[in-house]
This record gives C-alpha cells, sequence and structure tokens, in this order.
C-alpha cells in the first residue's frame, strides 16, 4: 500500500495483513571479519560513440537550444554530479579500434567526418573528441577512463595520445594541447590496452593479445606521478563456455606487467540466441534475465581462480568494465543504436550485479554499466530535450553509501524463487559499514509476486529507501518520467533486532542503527 505524507513524500506502508500472506527469511551479518574496501569504482559508467549515447545524449553543443554547460546537456551533467560517478569509460568498446584521437582535437569545425562501422553506419563529426571528453569527466567529478586502438593504429600513435594528455613538458604534442585551450594536463587515471581483443578488437587468440597487451603497455606512458593504471583486454562470459579461461590464462601468462584486467559480461541469452523485448515482457523472462544476472558470480570467481594461479597476492585487478543487461531495441529506434527502454527488471539486474562486486572486493576494483546514456542498460534516458532517470541510476542513487565502505558477509536463508526452470533465492543481501560508521544493507527480492518478511541478527531498527513498481516492468517514459523512484522505507525492530517486510520484486537499502 503506498500512502502520501503532507509532505508529498511516498511512504511504503505495510500494513498486517500483506505479512500474514508474506514468507519468512534471515540474515545473519557477520561483522567480526570485514572483507576488503568496495572500490567506488565499481561504481562505474561506459559512454561509447554509439547511437545518441554521446552526441544528443552528453554533448549538444554550445549553440543548442537544449540548456548546456559549454555544450554538455545541464540536466545529464547534474543528473550524474548527483550520483558522484567515480570513473567514465570512454571512446569504446568496439569504436574505440577503428577510433583516431587526432580525429578529435583542434577547431571543431575542422575536424574530420568519419562513418561509425560499428554502430549504424552513421557519420560521426567528431565534435565531441580528447578535450570534450576530459573536460566533461572533470565537470562531472569522474576519474576519465581512455581505451587506446591497438586494432588499427601503432603504439607510437597511442603513446602520443597519452603524452598529448597528459605532459606537462614544454614538448610538441604538450604544446599542441595547449594551443587547442588546455594548459594543464589533465589526470588520465586509467587507460584501457584495447577492447575484446578476442572479437571486435581484433579477433585475435589469447596469445596474441597478450603479446599486444605486452607491447603497447611498454610504450604508452604517462608522467609517473600520475599513477595511471594500464588495463589489459579481458575475456567475456558471453563468448563459447570456457573460453573466457583460457584467454584469462593466456593473459596472465604471457601478457607482461599487468594491473588489471577487464571482463565482459551482458545479461542476455546465449550469442545468436534472439534477443528479448525489455518491456511487456512475462515472468518466465522476468526469472531468466534475473539469471542471467545472477551469472556474474561464477564468471567472477572462475576468472578469479585463474587468476589466483598466477597472481596469489591479488595484485592484478579485475575491472569488470562492461556488464549489464541487452535486449531487442526498442521497435522504430534507428538499427544499431542500441536503444532500449529500462525497467523494475533492470533495476534487481544492478542490484543484484552490484551486490556480486560487493563480495569480490578483493579482485573486483572497478566496473562500468553499458551505458551511460541511451545506450543498453542506460542510466539516463534522453529525447531531444527531454531527459529521464531510469530504474538503473536511482539503484546507482540508492546504493551510493557503499562506496569506499567494508563489506561484511551476510549468510541468508531464504526461500527460492522459481519460475520457467529458473531458481535463485528470493533474497539477496549485501551488507557493508558505510564511511560515515553506519551500517548499510542492501536489500533484493527477486519475487515478482511474493513479499517477504526479513529477520536480521543486527541490535536496532533500519529505514532509507525502496524501489519497487506495480509491474515487473514498470518504468518511466518521458510522459511520466517519475513513475518510478525511490520512496522512503523502513523496518521495524523485532525482538531488538532489525526486521523488513520487503515487497515483491524490490530493491531496498537501509541504514540500520
Ligand atoms: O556496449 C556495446 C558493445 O558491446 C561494445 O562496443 C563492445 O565492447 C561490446 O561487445
Amino acid at each position: 500500500m503506498l500512502k502520501v505524507t503532507l509532505a508529498g513524500v511516498l511512504i511504503l506502508g505495510l500494513a498486517a495483513p500483506v505479512r500474514a500472506q508474506t514468507v519468512t527469511a534471515t540474515a545473519t551479518i557477520d561483522t567480526s571479519s570485514p572483507g576488503a574496501e568496495i572500490d567506488r569504482h565499481i561504481y562505474g559508467q561506459f559512454s561509447e560513440h554509439l547511437g545518441t549515447g554521446i552526441y544528443g545524449g552528453i554533448w549538444v553543443g554550445e549553440d543548442s537550444k537544449i540548456p548546456n554547460i559549454h555544450g554538455y546537456r545541464t540536466d545529464v551533467v547534474e543528473a550524474l554530479k548527483k550520483i558522484h560517478v567515480p570513473v567514465v569509460r570512454w571512446p569504446g568498446g568496439c569504436f574505440a579500434d577503428l577510433y583516431n584521437w587526432r580525429d578529435g582535437i583542434g577547431p571543431r569545425a575542422k575536424r574530420p567526418t568519419r562513418i561509425n562501422v560499428h554502430w549504424g553506419g552513421v557519420i560521426d563529426d567528431n565534435s565531441f573528441g580528447t578535450h570534450e571528453f576530459m573536460n566533461f569527466a572533470e565537470l562531472i567529478g569522474a576519474d576519465p577512463y581512455v581505451s587506446i586502438n591497438v586494432g588499427s593504429l601503432a603504439p607510437y600513435d597511442a603513446a602520443q595520445w597519452v603524452e598529448y594528455m597528459t605532459s606537462d613538458e614544454k614538448a610538441s604534442l604538450a604544446n599542441e594541447r595547449r594551443k587547442n585551450g588546455r594548459t594543464k594536463p589533465w589526470q588520465l587515471k586509467f587507460l584501457g590496452i584495447g577492447n575484446e581483443t578476442w572479437g571486435c578488437g581484433g579477433n585475435m587468440s589469447g596469445e596474441t593479445s597478450a603479446a599486444v597487451n605486452a607491447r603497447y603497455s611498454t610504450f604508452v606512458n604517462a608522467p609517473a606521478s600520475m599513477g595511471m593504471i594500464k588495463v589489459a583486454s579481458g575475456g567475456s562470459f558471453n563468448r563459447n563456455e570456457g573460453d573466457f579461461e583460457a584467454f584469462t590464462e593466456a593473459m596472465m601468462k604471457g601478457g607482461g606487467r599487468m594491473q588489471a584486467l577487464s571482463a565482459h559480461y551482458y545479461a542476455m541469452p546465449a550469442l545468436h540466441a534472439p534477443k528479448k523485448p525489455a518491456t511487456g515482457f512475462n515472468e518466465s523472462e522476468w526469472a531468466e534475465e534475473l539469471d542471467y544476472a545472477l551469472q556474474m558470480e561464477p564468471y567472477v570467481s572462475r576468472t578469479a581462480a585463474v587468476m589466483d594461479k598466477y597472481d596469489p597476492d591479488k595484485k592484478v585487478a579485475i575491472y569488470v568494465d562492461e556488464w549489464g543487461s541487452w535486449y531487442l531495441q526498442e521497435p522504430g529506434s534507428h538499427p544499431g543504436f542500441l536503444y532500449q527502454q529500462n525497467t523494475l527488471r533492470d533495476a534487481e539486474v544492478a542490484a543484484l550485479t552490484l551486490n556480486i562486486f560487493h563480495r569480490h572486493t578483493d579482485r573486483v576494483k572497478m566496473a562500468a554499466i553499458a551505458q551511460m546514456i541511451n545506450v543498453l542498460q542506460a542510466m539516463i534516458l534522453t529525447d531531444g530535450p527531454k531527459m529521464l532517470l531510469t530504474p538503473t541510476y536511482h539503484v546507482f542513487d540508492m546504493y551510493q553509501p557503499f562506496m569506499g565502505a567494508t563489506p561484511f558477509a551476510a549468510h541468508v536463508s531464504t526461500p527460492n524463487y522459481s519460475f520457467g526452470g529458473k531458481t535463485m533465492p528470493m533474497v539477496d543481501v549485501s551488507a557493508a559499514r558505510g564511511k560515515d560508521g553506519k551500517l548499510y544493507l542492501a536489500l533484493v527480492n527477486t519475487d515478482p509476486n511474493k513479499a517477504v518478511h526479513l529477520v536480521t541478527n543486527l541490535p536496532g531498527a533500519g529505514k532509507g529507501q525502496i524501489l519497487t513498481g506495480p509491474a515487473m516492468d514498470s518504468h518511466n517514459t518521458f510522459t511520466a518520467p517519475n513513475a518510478i523512484h525511490p520512496v522512503a522505507f523502513s523496518g521495524t525492530s523485532e525482538n531488538g533486532k532489525a526486521a523488513f517486510d520487503l515487497p515483491a520484486r524490490s530493491v531496498a537499502v537501509v541504514a540500520v542503527q
């Protein structure tokens, strides 16, 4: 039952009769053995030259009628600042391995136009290039993560690009940057050495990819004081079963000195199987999609197990720098733009995935959802001057206390949710001590039909916010942009312990005190 208070805030009121129909679960949080800190960079986002992810989504240009800050949409910048995006990955994806950084510098009117071969064959006028990206990252307070082209350009080109961005010397490349309007070097925190080298990044074997990584990472450097982290291009769980393990093994053996290895996984049907719609789906598709999302757990565990053989001290991090749901693109949208709606189901995909990352903080130190705006599991959708925040955005917003928090194991005893041959725990719990000293719980009820009464071992009571909706595919539209949003949520104290009535199909984040 939803109640509206005098202040206009929606409160989720859970009357006793609801409890009578619910099932029960327990969560025991073990605060005695904290895990490694949840790196805030796992809340990163990916933004590629793809569809309207950048052009229209971030960048409208200084002369646009859409309110903007030096060409960047004001509404989008404000929304991203609110959730403290820690890192943005650019320019691709597949796009990166056909991108020449020289196309995107200098006066915009003089930049060449290029065909975006990977994504719809549209013309990219290069008005969003290095300066526009690096300044955008600075504007929203995120660390930039730039992926270099190892597929179709030489190490020398990438070395020059990095020098252009990061050097403070009185040498030609830094002087050229100064002439183009940027005096100080940018702080380039992360450098991707290619993207999906096993596929669109060059169709290489693991051994060839390893050699490419060793070679490019030798020659492409920023000043040591910048502490730039180089990210080798790793495997994907969407490839044939087991391929990623052999690929990881090859990279760990022959990839040279490595600080991080990327991993990609999309919650979607097997390669070449038909994709499903983002809205209007049935319960089988709800269960199937959540089951895909939960496969992130074996993927990360199995990748980590291979890495453990070569790196028992866990010096090389896993960066899951592409993840999210992948559906059929919206009917009528441009072929190749990967524009899809985003529903309560995607909120659950996001929450379950983030909870998995919280359980692997020893290895998973960065992640980037694909993608930031208008592409795949987007945080934000835009349509001309209109903009809406998706349920996935709201999950990232609610999860902010987990950035930099210290995780604890949660032992959950829960009924299963089963449908259409898929079975998963009905309740998923992540627990951590936030930087503000409070103990936070992220709670997910995967069952789209049943509420659950969850009792914890934590003294006190909890309150925070919850995201749910009247249907499995509840979502925001440009005519109803606020149809689904977080509302205030309170638990109770039961025999001195925090307890919660989680409605069906819900994600909650609460502080317990
Ligand atoms: O995110 C869309 C595409 O998916 C990326 O360009 C590529 O890296 C991946 O296959």
